[in-house]
Formats: C-alpha cells, structure tokens, sequence
C-alpha cells in the first residue's frame, strides 16, 4: 500500500492489482463505493455523498478504516468462493509505531485475514532486488516513490538505520502544474502533469532537447489551450527536491555503524520506487555522493516482488523475527 499505488500479489498468481491506491466511500454510513482507478476517476467529483480517501500519506497509514475496507474488498476479490482465510504479508514504513502496526494487523484481520505478517519495506525492497536479507552484509535501499522517500540502511533481515521525508515524484508533478500556470498561464490537472514528468522530465540537461505538447486550458481565456513544452524549462524545477533527498542519503551514509561502512563502500546503493525513473536522478546521486548507484531492474514493483518472497521464506524469516 503506497501512496499513490496499491499493488496486490497472490501466491501462485502473480500481480493481480495495480492500481491508484484511493477508495470512494459513502459518507455516514462509510461504505465502499469504489477502488483503485475508479475512485481515481471520482476526485474532484465528490458531492455530499460521496468523498474520496487516500488511506496512505507521505508512505504512511492514514485511515485505518479505509485500509481496512481495501483489505476487505481484497480478500473478498481473491478468495471468493474458497472459503480460504488468507496470509496476508503488508509492507509499511520503517517509521511506522507500533500502535500503527497493530491497528494495522487489527484491520487486516477483522478483513478476514488469517494471520498478517508486516515486513517493513526497506527490507521488501531489498528482498525485491535479490538480495538475501538474513546476510549481513549492509545494503543501502533508496525508494523514492510518490509522496515520501524511504532510505533505509538493511542488515540481518532488519532496518539498521533509516529515514523518511516527505518528497517525492509526486512533487514535481505539482510543480510542473504551478510552472505552467505562472509561465504560460496553462491550467493543467495531475494525471498530465505525471505524464509531462515522465515524457520530458528530468534534473539533468539532455543530450538533445526534447518536446511535448502539453493539453490544458488557457488560464486567460477560459479555453482548451495547447502548449509546446520543452525539456529544459522544466529541468530545473524537481533539482531542490531531489538535493533534499541526496542529503537525507548522506545523513544516513554518515551515520552508518562502523562494521556495515564498507559494504556501504563497496554496495553502494540501490535505487528503487516510481520516482527514482525521473531522467538524471540516478545519475545524479551517484556523482554527488561518489557511491555506485544500482538501479532496480522493477523500480515500481521491487516492493511487492519482495513481499511475495517474504511469504515463499516465510518460516525461516518468521525465525529470525524479521517478519
Ligand atoms: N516512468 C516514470 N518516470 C518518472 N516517474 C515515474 C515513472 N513511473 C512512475 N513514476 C512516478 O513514480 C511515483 C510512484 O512511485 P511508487 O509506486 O514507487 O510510489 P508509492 O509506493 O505509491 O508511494 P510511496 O512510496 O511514497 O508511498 C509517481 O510519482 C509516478 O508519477
Ligand atoms: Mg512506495
């Protein structure tokens, strides 16, 4: 459960959700109207009775009554007709309390969970990237992903040391949206800002200069406007965000315990979530902080691949407390 995407795995199956991780619910009585893209599609359409909830902020749990609600529709969707009382292994954040998980782990059962496992999601990553968490060699696991970054440092199955920030790919897409109002007086909604990013994004200069153009509506007018963009004005805007996230790598990089420094040295980093894929960012960090950078071969899945993994090792994690 991200910020901005639920991903679902099931044994056997593989991916079988991918989608915005939002609920619809009717107000007062609570009940769920829709989920994922549909309720996506509802923002912005809310009326008295219904409203749209985003049940993870900055990568952590902010209503547990919606998380409980997916995790109902979830189960419900994937064991229909089995009479199956499922596993259930959740990622959350390494910053997460413990009243947190617990009410967590109280939700997903009252879904209809057998048992529930919370793996925290540095460790999924790593997981996720191949690595054999119960080593103890220290990996260094960077998930920039929508609303918040984690940075977690990975040895003997836990979460050495770790931090979290509120930035994400999530905001250069509302500076692209401010940008274009204040320089071209083009108001433009979320879903083209993400895809503006994703075209001609980035916090390097490209070899070549590349174009798109933008679909809004002329701020003056009132009319549907369409807009030539170039890659470099939009360059510079996500470079400061991206400067916060190398120094909270840096601060972890410092304070990393004596005997794990030289992995640290000799692993570098890997480099994981949706908005690490921003044009330069790897690059980047890499220069800045002189560590190899790896980057993970499934950036937006790297996650729950890990997750699905810690439920084939289950037993031998579940031994070591990791899990
Ligand atoms: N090809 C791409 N280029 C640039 N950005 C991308 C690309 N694909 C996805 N993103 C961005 O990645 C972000 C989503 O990443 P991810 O799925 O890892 O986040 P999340 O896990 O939901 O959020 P969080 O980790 O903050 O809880 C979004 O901001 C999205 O726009
Ligand atoms: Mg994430």
């Amino acid at each position: 459960m991200g910020s901005s995407a639920l991903r679902v795995f099931v044994k056997n199956q593989g991916k079988v959700f991918d989608e915005a991780n939002l609920i619809a619910v009717e107000e007062g009585s609570g009940r769920l109207i829709a989920i994922g893209d549909r309720a996506k599609s509802m923002l912005g359409r809310e009326n008295k009775k219904i409203k749209v909830v985003k049940p993870v902020k900055n990568g952590i749990i902010a209503d547990f009554d919606a998380c409980g609600l997916i995790l109902k529709y979830i189960i419900d969707k994937f064991c229909k007709g089995t009479m199956i009382r499922p596993y259930l292994t959740i990622g959350i954040s390494p910053l997460s309390s413990q009243i947190d998980q617990h009410l967590l782990m109280e939700a997903a059962l009252s879904a209809g969970a057998k048992k529930v496992f919370l793996l925290k999601k540095p460790v999924a990553a790593a997981l996720g990237n191949g690595i054999n968490v119960t080593n103890a060699s220290g990996r260094l696991i960077v998930d920039i992903g929508s609303d918040s970054t984690n940075i977690g440092l990975v040895s003997l199955g836990t979460v050495v040391s770790n931090t979290a920030i509120d930035i994400g790919g999530a905001n250069y897409d509302r500076k692209i949206i401010e940008y274009l109002k204040k320089r071209h007086s083009l108001l433009i909604g979320e879903i083209t800002a993400e895809r503006v990013k994703m075209m001609i994004g980035g916090v390097l200069k490209r070899e070549e200069t590349e174009y798109f153009e933008v679909k809004g509506k002329n701020m003056k007018k009132g009319l549907p406007a369409v807009k030539r963009i170039s890659s470099r004005e939009i360059s510079r805007l996500f470079l400061d965000d991206v400067k916060k996230i190398i120094e909270a790598i840096f601060d972890v990089v410092s304070n990393t315990p004596q005997e794990l420094e030289s992995d640290v040295k000799r692993y570098g980093i890997i480099l994981t979530g949706g908005g690490s894929l921003v044009y330069g960012v790897k690059t980047l960090i890499e220069n800045t902080l002189k560590l190899k950078v790896t980057m993970s071969d499934e950036p937006l899945e790297s996650s729950i691949i890990g997750l699905s993994k810690a439920t084939e090792q289950r037993v031998s994690l579940d031994k070591l407390g990791i899990i």
